[in-house]
């Protein structure tokens, strides 16, 4: 990347370019991601340290059961306002559990988009199903009108997903699927808190699930849930998680419904996981409001770059902001800029994943997933591809399946930030583009 002012120009050192042997904008990294892990403290700490003292650590008995679980459930489904909700071990098996819950199996296949996370197409696999790609558009969300054309006469339904903590056009996609008879999930792992026009993501479909893993919102380091409004699907999903056996209010198992006599999975929380989750819960609406701030501090500021492209957002009030989105007319200047930002110290130690062109972001893009382009299977049958029901089932991986995510993902640069982000880690973002582009051609 040359400079603008030429290189005779009486430049300060300042002025060059980190990448040319001037000085960088900074020199310590910058704050790892993990939104929830930056605001815990004694209260987390408290609460599980309750849960060990009760020695009753399971959810359904105990010596002494403080029922942090079944507390915590009431309280997420009243926070997003809705009916029922189920916290489990791990948004992974949240996916696993509401596609079940919805019936999914062979023959079947399941509208995903081009950029989710491994455990969307992971899920559909794993029932015997086959996950079809629809592309996405400028909002980094599943686009409604690839959703209607991949709609086919074996589609069970579509997931959405609203990804790197900004909801996507979920309304435009419920519309769609209510009109094809099909079902909507929706994927709100990386979303906890984020909403459109004041109502919570995870209200939108016939299902939703979260994960509370390290890198979201809101963490107990693993643990995740499945919501609804329909009982039934409720239900099926509690029989899922546990032995195959739905239980009534008190906890027992309800051998005699037998509509509900299903397999279980293994996928309950623990009590102590639970506990933690109730103290980040109530932390969200904060750790949200110090992302959002920093994000939109930094994008207003962005906006005055005419060389950056923004990602479309459905409804700032309710992005959550723990990704930035930078968008750029080539990938060649995409890849400069940031080695050139990378150079002036808009990085992470280590351990962060932070500023990455989208190509390298691993396993949330399509054509990075190994599994998915080569159609392995865990079994000598090669199921699900191999399976007779699933013969006239699409399923095509290979890049360039996407187009317009194609292209998103070679010019796009994405940025984590944190929930703890200072105003000089904000300027230095802020400085740092202003600092690159200024020496791009014109
Ligand atoms: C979009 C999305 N869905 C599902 C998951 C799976 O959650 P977990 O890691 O809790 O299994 C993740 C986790 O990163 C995710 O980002």
């Amino acid at each position: 990347m040359t400079s603008k002012a030429g290189s005779n120009a009486p430049e300060s050192r300042s002025g060059i370019l980190a990448i040319h042997g001037g000085t960088p904008v900074r020199s310590t990294p910058l704050p790892l991601e993990f939104p929830g892990v930056h605001h815990m403290d004694d209260e987390e700490i408290d609460a599980a340290v309750r849960v060990l003292r009760s020695r009753s650590p399971f959810r359904y008995y105990g010596i002494d059961l403080q029922r942090e679980v079944e507390s915590f459930e009431a309280e997420f489904a009243q926070y997003l306002g809705i009916d029922h909700c189920l916290a489990v071990n791990s948004g992974t098996g949240a996916l696993h559990l509401a596609l079940s819950a919805l019936g999914v199996g062979p023959g079947q296949e399941v509208i995903v988009p081009a950029y989710m996370w491994v455990s969307v197409v992971a899920a559909v696999v794993n029932l015997g199903a086959i996950p079809v790609l629809a592309d996405i558009d400028e909002t980094f969300g599943v686009d409604p009108e690839s959703v209607a054309a991949k709609i086919g006469p074996r589609t069970a339904g579509v997931i959405v997903v609203h990804m790197s903590g900004t909801p996507v056009n979920v309304q435009e996609v419920a519309k769609i699927a209510r009109e094809r008879g099909i079902f909507l999930l929706e994927d709100c792992a990386q979303c906890a808190g984020g909403s459109i026009g004041g109502q919570k993501v995870g209200t939108f479909g016939d299902m939703a699930i979260f994960s509370f893993q390290m890198n979201k919102n809101m963490t107990s380091g693993e643990g995740g849930a499945v919501v609804t409004r329909h009982e039934h699907l409720f239900h099926r999903a509690v029989a899922c998680h546990d032995t195959g056996y739905a239980r009534d209010a008190a906890g027992r198992a309800m051998f005699e419904r037998r509509d509900l006599c299903l397999w279980g999975r293994g996928y309950r929380l623990d009590e102590m996981r639970a506990a933690i989750l109730r103290v980040q819960l109530r932390k969200l609406p904060r750790i949200i409001e110090q992302m959002h701030g920093s994000k939109y501090r930094i994008r207003k500021a962005l906006e005055q770059l005419p060389e950056i492209r923004l990602r479309r957002i459905v409804d700032e009030a309710g992005d959550t902001g723990c990704f930035l989105l930078t968008t750029f007319a080539t990938a060649e200047m995409a890849r400069e800029l940031n080695q050139a930002l990378r150079a002036e110290g808009i990085i992470t130690s280590s351990q962060g994943v932070n500023n990455v062109v989208m190509t390298e972001w691993g396993l949330h893009i399509y054509y990075n997933i190994p599994s998915l382009v080569l159609k392995t299977s865990i079994d000598k049958n090669n199921f699900p591809w191999g399976l007779s029901e699933n013969r006239e089932c699409r399923a095509e991986y290979g890049k360039g399946t996407c187009p317009q995510a194609d292209s998103l993902f070679e010019r796009t640069i994405l940025i984590a930030i944190p929930s703890c982000l200072s105003p000089q880690d904000e300027d230095d973002i802020v400085g740092a583009f202003r600092k690159v582009l200024a020496a791009v051609p014109a």
